[in-house]
């Protein structure tokens, strides 16, 4: 059978699919993106695509597999950037990377979490330009954990485990927002409230749900214009949940204090974006999962998902849409 990859990944996932002899596989053999034209010419006739986060599965794809195609396995937890209905109507399975990184990505967002609210890179800046003269009452003061409420929206696999790493920093109040009540939330003694309150009560913003149509611009003028000025916003989720544009008004305006992005629109984020003239904001490059080992098992773990995939057995992580 025929497999094709569209970037390199850790050797943990190559070695897996080498060993098990069941498939050729074709690689497109860079660190870049696989160019479109590319895409479509490497899935032709595949019986596996193994993709990332980053290549946009959809109709054109999918057309240009055909026929043969079983099986899709992505690099990634997040699945926003496939045509679910379109891979559904085709019989294509899925596998995804659940739970192997959820603590990696969490642990990220409470380091930029606090990056943000303590406005570690200005100081880092300060002390290299010259700007650090005396310790000084009034300077790169920022926001503390303790006795705060913070607010997660999207209490997921990720949302929960970065409650879980927050509450010990002396955390006054838990709340979270999502479709529904979880009764998991007990442990972090979660208060489910509507978007609304959440976003109005909390020193701490964090989003961590999925990207899906409802998600889309949530974060937007009027959800910013109810936080408090001295709110710290986070988004470790996907970038596409936040209007930008909303965002540079409100940390520029002083509509809230200041904000931490690991994921934005797009990706990356052009050097000349008026994001990142701001002192007030934070951005990172999507590096939530990027640690050597949970890196490795993610790979391990796409590269399981496609093998049963291809043999039509159960799949260590399949997703069930
Ligand atoms: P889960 O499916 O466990 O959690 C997703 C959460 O999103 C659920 O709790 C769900 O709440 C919530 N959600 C869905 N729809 C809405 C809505 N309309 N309003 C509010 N919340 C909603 O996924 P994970 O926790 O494993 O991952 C979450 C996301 O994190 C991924 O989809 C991905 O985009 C992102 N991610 C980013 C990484 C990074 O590197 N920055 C790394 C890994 C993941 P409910 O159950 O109530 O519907
Ligand atoms: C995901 O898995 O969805 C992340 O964004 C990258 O690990």
């Amino acid at each position: 059978m025929k497999v094709f990859i569209t970037r390199r990944i850790p050797q943990e996932g190559m070695k897996i699919l080498s060993q098990a002899g069941v498939c050729k596989v074709s690689l497109w053999d860079s660190d870049e993106p696989v160019p479109r034209v590319e895409l479509l010419k490497g899935v032709e006739g595949a019986h596996g695509l193994l993709c990332l986060l980053s290549d946009k599965i959809d109709t054109e794809v999918l057309d240009a597999a055909g026929p043969n195609l079983k099986v899709i396995s992505t690099l990634s937890v997040g699945f926003d950037h496939m045509a679910m209905d379109e891979i559904k109507k085709r019989g294509v399975r899925v596998g995804y990377t659940p739970d192997v990184l959820t603590d990696a990505t969490a642990e990220l967002t409470v380091a930029l979490l606090l990056a943000t609210a303590r406005r570690l890179p200005e100081g880092v800046v300060e002390v290299k330009n010259g700007g650090w003269s005396t310790w000084k009452p009034l300077w790169l003061c920022g926001y503390g954990l303790s006795g705060s409420t913070v607010g997660v929206i999207g209490l997921g696999r990720i949302g929960m485990a970065i409650a879980r790493r927050l509450n010990p920093f002396g955390v006054k109040r838990l709340l979270y927002s999502g479709r529904t009540a979880k009764s998991y939330a007990a442990e972090v003694e979660g208060e489910y409230v509507p978007l609304d309150t959440l976003v109005s009560e909390s020193d701490f913003v964090v989003v961590s749900c999925a990207l899906t149509p409802e998600t889309q611009g949530l974060c937007n003028k009027d959800f910013f214009s109810k936080m408090k000025n001295t709110a710290v916003f986070i988004n470790t989720s996907r970038g596409a949940v936040v209007n930008q544009e909303d965002l540079y008004q409100a940390l520029s305006s002083g509509q809230i204090a200041c904000a931490g992005l690991d994921v934005t629109t797009p990706e990356p984020l052009p050097t000349d974006h008026p994001l990142l003239t701001l002192k007030n904001c934070v951005v990172l490059p999507h590096i939530g999962s990027a640690t050597y080992s949970t890196r490795g098992i993610m790979a391990e773990l796409s590269a399981n998902n496609l093998l049963a995939g291809l043999q039509g057995t159960d799949m260590p992580s399949e997703l069930k849409f």
